[in-house]
């Protein structure tokens, strides 16, 4: 035991120096008596120059900022604190007084750690929690602008039908696929689905997968981890599935993915997981799905160029939207609506006249809404009277694409009969 304790006792200073960054021994006044071998690095002084010197001739040459040494002198008790040093490292300093039985301070040890990185680390952190919680308070407003727009327009029994079925599809997590022609509003319903659903605090996240090339649909779907393939972004990317965790994802325009891409989608859909591209770790994930397009899926089924095994786990509910010219009680309500949406904006009080409602209700509306917005938005740029008049329409409204007076009779007919069953 006796040759242990000397042995430890010849290896004082190694012991010493493993256990801590820095350390310093001074005597009761605060003379200091040892130091390792470390102190030099730390406050950037030679132990020579500090052995024998006090701590308050070092804190006024500014080696101490402030000496701990000084404070337990003065508190007699044991101090934990943060220092700068004299090169602008942070450290966190302990340091302890050993007394002597009578009561006085034999010596005070203090040892020292750099904490530079950690406060480095904490300045980061709480700097990002602060932007977090402003983008986290901007996106609540923004959702909340967005929630609170009720602005769909309808009048037709047909509408009035799908807007009931979408109420109701709307409070379960079932796939929607919204079906019908180009510009009829099913982007627009979808986002609708979203709002009234229990997921509207969510993100709506929509993906339009005919904007996009087929190789990045991939990497914008799933994301990809750091270094996945030349040409990616260095930190990795997190794809639109993770970003609709808690909402929904849109895949608009569905039928245009390819089938290997259909086969991936399927896969995460069953699964409710997924890898990143080059990732190794599945990613688990809580999104209703809604889908739309304006093709036949079925015939794209029967063609090859759609997954059977997808389409039904896409057509769990089918909302099928119809032509405006199916569904004529809604295009004046709708052209009344974009109207008082321009007179708005410019601060205009137009209205239509009856030969232009009449030409509005009778045309066939190919482009559907969309079409009828930009008929509106250009009538009342180029009109000059109070009202928007026949003249202000576009010159095929009025003669091609009209429909017969038959047709108009039948139509009126057939919602006659909707109307008294
Ligand atoms: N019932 C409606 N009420 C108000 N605006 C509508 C309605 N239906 C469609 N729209 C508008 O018409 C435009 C085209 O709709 P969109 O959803 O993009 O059509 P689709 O996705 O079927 O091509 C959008 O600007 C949308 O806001
Ligand atoms: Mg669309």
């Amino acid at each position: 035991m006796k040759v242990l304790e000397k042995e430890l006792k010849d290896n004082y200073d190694k012991i010493m120096d493993a256990v801590a960054d820095d350390f310093l021994i001074s005597d009761g006044s605060g003379t200091i008596l040892l130091v390792s071998s470390d102190f030099e690095n730390v406050y950037n002084i030679e132990k020579s120059y500090a052995i024998g010197k006090t701590v308050y001739e070092l804190e006024e040459e500014g080696y101490f900022n402030p000496s701990i040494h000084a404070k337990v002198i003065q508190n007699r008790k044991k101090i934990t604190m943060e220092q700068k040093t004299k090169n602008s490292r942070d450290i966190l300093v302990t340091a302890t007084p050993i007394f002597h039985n009578d009561g006085e301070i034999k010596f005070i040890v203090s040892f020292s750690r750099d904490i530079t990185e950690m406060v480095d680390l904490q300045q980061k952190h709480s700097k990002l929690k602060h932007q977090v919680e402003k983008y986290t308070a901007e996106i609540k407003e923004l959702r909340r602008k967005n929630s609170t727009d009720p602005d769909v327009v309808y009048c037709s029994r047909k509408m009035e039908e799908i807007m009931e079925t979408i109420t109701r599809v709307a409070e379960f997590d079932a796939n929607v696929l919204l079906t019908g022609p180009s510009g009829v509003g099913k982007t627009f319903l979808a986002r609708e689905i979203h709002r009234k659903g229990a997921r509207a605090e969510g993100p709506f996240v929509n993906l339009n997968c005919a904007a996009i090339p087929d190789n990045l649909l991939e990497s914008e779907l799933f994301g990809y981890v750091k270094g996945a393939f030349t040409g990616a972004n260095e930190k990795g990317k997190i794809g639109l599935i993770e970003m609709a965790e808690g909402g929904t994802l849109l895949l608009d325009e569905i039928s245009e993915i390819s089938l290997a891409l259909q086969t991936k989608i399927l896969k995460a859909i069953q699964e409710k997981e997924f890898l990143r591209i080059g990732g190794i770790t599945p990613i688990r994930v809580d999104f209703r799905l809604i889908t739309a397009t304006n093709k036949d899926l079925k015939n794209s089924v029967s063609q090859g160029s759609f997954r059977e095994d997808l389409y039904y786990r896409l057509n769990v509910v089918n909302i099928d939207i119809p032509s405006l010219k199916e569904r004529r009680e809604d295009i004046i309500p709708l052209a009344n609506h974009f109207l008082e949406k321009e007179n708005e904006k410019y601060d205009l009080s137009k209205g239509f006249t009856q030969e232009a409602v009449d030409v509005m209700t009778r045309y066939s509306w190919p482009g559907n809404v969309r079409e009828l917005i930009n008929v509106i938005e250009r009538a009342v740029v180029i009109s000059r009277h109070e009202d928007i008049d026949t003249g202000d329409l576009p010159h095929e409204m009025l003669s091609a694409g009209c429909l017969a007076d038959e047709d108009l009779m039948i139509d009126s007919i057939s919602s006659f009969s909707e109307a008294i069953e």
